[in-house]
């Protein structure tokens, strides 16, 4: 009889704590957030990772009554890993949201994860056209690479650039980065020498850039992914080409704010187009700057940063209006959001579940002794062109 009390009420206190567990685990909004921590992205991985987490220490750690739970995994780059690791976090820990994504392959691998978990993915950095097209899950706070380079392709053919060569990251982005600013170049009237594609691991300039030079071209239109810029830039001095009165004109991660005072002399006057400048002039990007540097040893954030830091925030949000629900109706509440990003405003395309934000031409320039991207127009509301022409 005793034993039998005792084992009842054993049972009885195991059910309790089991309740209370659970009931703790239903008090939490996690959030998985995958990036390349390590490995020759791993600047990338830095930046996106103190956006989020200035994001999420500005608005408080709970989220419709629920606490807000941040769990970072490095993938290195590797897309089996960030599969991998989407399918652990979803499978034992239970996060409501996956986020992050350094860069295409990476969220390309995961995107069929996504999927069949009905687990909402941010894209706070791949930037390739289609990575929204590859789950219905995706909604993305990065950028598109053809949003950048038609509106830089037409800046050059107004400011009498004639003949280019590209040389672009052998892989997606740099493919969308070839493509498009070829065709928007050469349908008004410029003409492309030659395009070149350089691996986008190790990758060694120095003979691509010999063919720039001999190619003889007004300008190089460039590609390479946010932290590779330095290294063009360096060969491009270590060559001599700064003498060859070539211009550089690029997509805006190959100038990116991480980058970019370190790079020197070299790049004054290279002119880029992209959606985020550190030198963007509002008081909320002041604000925003400040904040990341003293959060982060004086870094600059550079658009990565932003990425994370919207991302974070359109997460938040749908979690506030879908009451801290996950899965279909913390996506549905995703969709079609629109607010003032560090960036200018921006907001998500409830169709595409892509980005629609300002894009700007910007020029290096040394202010105050330190060079920056400083922007010279704007075009707003950019919707991604790649889905148009489809
Ligand atoms: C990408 O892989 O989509 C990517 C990564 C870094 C960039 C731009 C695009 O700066």
């Amino acid at each position: 009889m005793r034993k039998r009390l005792l084992l009842q009420s054993v049972a009885a206190a195991s059910l309790l704590c089991s309740l209370i567990l659970s009931h703790a685990q239903e008090a939490v909004f996690k959030i998985g957030l995958i990036l390349p921590l390590t490995g020759p992205f791993a600047s990338t991985g830095k930046q996106l990772e103190a956006g989020a987490r200035l994001y999420l220490s500005q608005q408080g750690d709970t989220v419709a009554g629920k606490k807000v739970q941040l769990i970072v995994k490095d993938d290195t780059g590797v897309p089996d890993v960030t599969k991998r690791m989407a399918q652990e976090l979803i499978v034992n820990d239970k996060v409501q949201v996956l986020a992050g994504f350094g860069l295409t392959p990476l969220a390309m691998a995961t995107a069929p994860i996504a999927t069949q978990a009905k687990t909402p993915m941010v894209v706070m950095a791949a930037a390739t056209s289609s990575v929204t097209e590859a789950s219905p899950y995706i909604v993305r706070t990065s950028f598109t690479v053809p949003q950048v380079v038609t509106i830089l392709a037409d800046w050059a053919i107004k400011n009498d650039i004639k003949k280019v060569v590209s040389l672009v990251s052998d892989y997606a982005p740099g493919v969308d980065s070839e493509t498009f600013f070829n065709q928007r170049f050469t349908a008004q009237g410029g003409t492309v020498i030659e395009a070149l594609r350089v691996p986008l691991r190790s990758p060694d300039f120095a003979p691509f850039l010999q063919k720039v030079r001999d190619a003889k071209p007004d300008a190089l239109f460039t590609f390479v992914p946010a932290g590779v810029g330095a290294a063009l830039m360096k060969q491009f001095v270590e060559r001599g080409m700064d003498k060859t009165g070539i211009r550089v004109i690029a997509e805006g991660s190959v100038t990116d704010d991480d980058i970019v005072d370190g790079m020197g002399e070299v790049a004054l006057g290279v002119v880029t187009a992209h959606h985020y400048s550190a030198a963007h002039n509002s008081p909320l990007n002041k604000r925003f700057v400040e904040a990341f540097g003293k959060a982060n040893n004086g870094l600059r954030p550079n658009f990565m940063a932003v990425g994370a830091y919207d991302g974070m925030h359109v997460i938040v949000e749908a979690a506030k209006a879908s009451k801290g629900a996950g899965n279909d109706a913390l996506l549905q509440a995703m969709k079609g959001q629109s607010f003032e990003s560090p960036r200018g405003p921006v907001s998500i395309d409830a169709q595409t579940r892509d980005v629609v934000h300002n894009i700007y031409v910007r020029k290096v320039e040394r202010i105050d002794g330190k060079l920056w991207n400083s922007e010279v127009q704007t075009f707003t509301a950019v919707k991604d062109p790649g889905k148009a022409a489809k």
